[in-house]
């Protein structure tokens, strides 16, 4: 009899603590979380600063390119003077500038771009009418 009351205690005892120390765990895991989460934004900003601004080149490959570089659904193709050239003639630069940022026909607003600015789309623009205008 109290030897089993011993043991019962003992595994009592036990399960207390083992509950404990995972409680105590759990605990820790969350106290190490919010600073874990906000090294990391500080390391991802840190790494957009390094990065700098993109250029419009930069810009034109991760945005662009897949319909401008081959011209898929009639899009004027990469600094190709007859694809290029009548647009910017009728419209100028601010033009076709103004219908990028609004979407044209098959051009999506923004070129579907969501972390792009309308200075970036301009950049963009740049890069892909070089040595057309
Ligand atoms: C989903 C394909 C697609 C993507 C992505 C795309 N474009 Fe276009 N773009 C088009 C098509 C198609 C046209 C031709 C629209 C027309 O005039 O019928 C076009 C036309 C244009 C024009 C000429 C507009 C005019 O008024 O003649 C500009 C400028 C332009 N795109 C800029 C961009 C820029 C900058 C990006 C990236 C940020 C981009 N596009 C991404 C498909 C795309």
């Amino acid at each position: 009899m109290k030897i089993k009351q011993l043991v019962t205690l003992a595994v009592v005892a036990l399960t207390l603590f083992s509950v404990q120390a995972f409680e105590s765990n759990d605990d820790l895991k969350a106290r190490i979380q919010p600073v874990g989460s906000v090294h990391i934004a500080g390391a991802a900003a840190a790494g957009a600063a390094a990065s700098g601004p993109r250029s419009g080149e930069d810009i034109y490959k991760g945005a662009c390119a897949a319909c401008h570089t081959s011209g898929v659904l009639g899009a004027p193709k990469t600094q190709n003077a007859g694809d290029w050239g009548p647009r910017l003639a009728e419209k100028g630069k601010k033009g076709v500038w103004r219908n990028a940022i609004k979407g044209i026909n098959a051009m999506p607003p923004m070129g579907a771009c969501g972390n792009c600015s309308e200075d970036d789309i301009m950049a963009a623009i740049d890069f892909m009418t070089e040595g057309v205008e």
